[in-house]
């Protein structure tokens, strides 16, 4: 769609909050938390341990979706993958239409917010669609993201109010499939990141 290529265009508020330094807010808590950690080590005081690490995933995991969701999109993006990326689709998917509609629909549907998120899964060495809440739950342990759509509300509501199936539809017109496509060689390539799986 013309108007997502416009400047301004994908998920204005996306960009604007990027702007804002959502990610420069993570990596700074990201820091301060390694600190709180390091000072609860030091205190042998651990009260506030489970807060600090739930807060420490949230943040790290907020930073990494957000880093790959940025380049993930292009106003020059959109269409369909092809070769190996859209051959490993078909296989473990069915069809790139299947694909795209679990993707889509994991994505619509997250409670609260999170994220869609089309990933490389070593243990079985194959795509996997996986529906995140926040930044951090219903995670694989050991997949790789390569493909994220943000469905919190920050990304969506003042260009599409409270309708994210908008949003999500036309992120599509979006997509960077060589990103997509680089992210996913190097996943594949790089084979289990936890020695032991079978
Ligand atoms: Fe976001």
């Amino acid at each position: 769609m013309e108007g997502d290529r416009a400047p301004g265009f994908p998920v204005r508020t996306c960009v604007a909050f990027r702007f804002r330094g959502v990610e420069q807010a993570e990596s700074s808590r990201i820091w301060s938390l390694l600190r709180g950690l390091a000072e609860a080590r030091d205190k042998g005081d651990y009260a506030a341990l489970v807060g600090l690490e739930k807060i420490l995933a949230f943040n790290l995991s907020g930073h990494v979706l957000h880093s790959i969701f940025w380049n993930n999109l292009s106003p020059d993006g959109g269409d369909r993958p092809d070769g190996e990326l859209a051959a490993a689709i078909d296989e473990h998917f069915g069809s790139f239409d299947a694909f795209a509609g679990q993707a889509s629909t994991a994505t619509k549907t997250v409670q609260g917010s999170g994220w869609g998120v089309l990933a490389w899964e070593p243990l079985g060495g194959r795509l996997i669609v996986e529906q995140v809440y926040d930044h951090h739950g219903n995670v694989g342990q050991g997949s790789t993201p390569i493909l994220v759509f943000d469905a919190w509300e920050h990304a969506y509501y003042l260009q599409y109010r409270n309708v994210r199936p908008d949003c999500v539809d036309r992120l599509w017109n979006l997509v960077d499939w060589a990103d997509v496509t680089a992210r996913f060689t190097a996943a594949r390539a790089a084979g289990p990141a936890i020695p032991g799986l079978r």
